[in-house]
């Protein structure tokens, strides 16, 4: 195994959710209902476990050992090798991604998703690409309720009506494949579950709008257009990417309309499409750990990422849901 070993101590906690005379999860000492439970409903950072190691077989990133990535010169229309490389890294991601879905429940916390993600990633020969990512420690991101993207998986159980976003990015074959979606925790309210489908549908809108010749803006054009019907915000903080031998690179792809976005769209580039649509504002604030983003209101977001290559008529998705099994 290579890097820091995986802290065996632990691993099986009954999935339970905690009553509000129970200890905190937090391992404060205070009861559930003075300590996390009295956050207004907030969500709060818990405990960070220590990285995950991968077997020494599998290739790392060319950033793991150091956390910042290398440049290289690539363009955006990616060769037909490369493609044919990265609809495999993409097929793994959307595997991992519905392994990691499945295991969502109340009282399961993300740490547990992290650690069935990071399993999944390594037995199909994949590489974590989050890991040690400009320091991120983490195998894949866990982003509840409020929290836009970026949630690191720590211990805090899911509860029962929770919203969830798993990420999950796979290196393998030297190229990555980006998808995430949101999931629901046990029974979750009307307004929520129609956050998340509209988000969807969000991420499917803008997908087909991809077409060889048209600018990149038309993407984010159609998600607002969506969104706003739906009276949601589109953050706009964060965007989706070029991806290829790299993970995030040329073309940015607005999910709101900017005219800017003037790129037009050729047959063979590789970008995500990943709206995050707020129930309310679409500004957002940062927590201290430097990476998490939340939305300024406290109101719920949602978000769906694919990973396409532009074709000839439109667009390939190259992360697929995998058959129901
Ligand atoms: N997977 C995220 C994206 O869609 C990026 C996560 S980078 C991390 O672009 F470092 F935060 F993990
Ligand atoms: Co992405
Ligand atoms: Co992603």
């Amino acid at each position: 195994m290579r890097g820091v070993p995986a802290a065996g101590a632990g691993a099986a906690r009954a999935h339970r959710v905690l009553r509000s005379n129970d200890p905190c999860w937090c391992g404060s000492g205070r009861k559930y209902k003075r300590c996390h439970k009295a956050s207004d409903g907030r969500v709060l950072p818990g405990r960070v476990s220590p990285m995950l190691a991968v077997p020494d077989g599998i290739p790392a990133t060319d950033y793991y050992l150091t956390g910042e990535p290398r440049h290289l010169d690539e363009p955006m229309v990616k060769s037909p090798d490369v493609i044919e490389r990265m609809r495999v890294a993409g097929r793994v991601a959307a595997e991992v991604l519905a392994v990691t879905g499945a295991a969502v429940a109340p009282g399961v916390t993300t740490d547990e998703l992290d650690r069935i993600a990071h399993q999944a990633y390594v037995e199909r020969g994949a590489f974590p690409s989050t890991l040690n990512y400009h320091g991120y420690p983490k195998s894949i991101c866990t982003s509840v309720n409020e929290v836009i993207c970026h949630g690191i998986p720590d211990d805090r159980p899911l509860e029962d009506g929770d919203i969830v976003n798993v990420d999950v990015t796979a290196y393998v074959g030297g190229v990555h494949g980006d998808c995430n979606a949101t999931f629901c925790v046990g029974e979750v309210d009307a307004a929520s579950r129609a956050l998340v489908e509209v988000t969807r549908q969000c991420r499917d809108l803008g997908i087909a709008a991809v077409r060889p010749g048209r600018p990149l803006s038309d993407i984010g054009k159609a998600i607002e257009a969506h969104a706003t019907a739906h009276g949601y915000g589109v953050v706009r903080m964060f965007v989706g990417h070029g991806i290829g031998r790299q993970f995030h690179i040329p073309p940015s792809v607005p999910h709101y309309y900017d005219p800017e976005a003037a790129t037009v769209m050729e047959p063979g580039m590789t970008f995500t499409i990943e709206p995050m649509i707020s129930a309310g504002t679409w500004r957002e604030k940062m927590w201290d750990n430097g990476w998490t983003a939340v939305t300024a209101d406290g109101r719920r977001s949602a978000q769906f990422e694919h990973t396409l290559v532009v074709t000839d008529t439109g667009a390939e998705v190259l992360t697929p849901e995998p058959p129901a099994r």
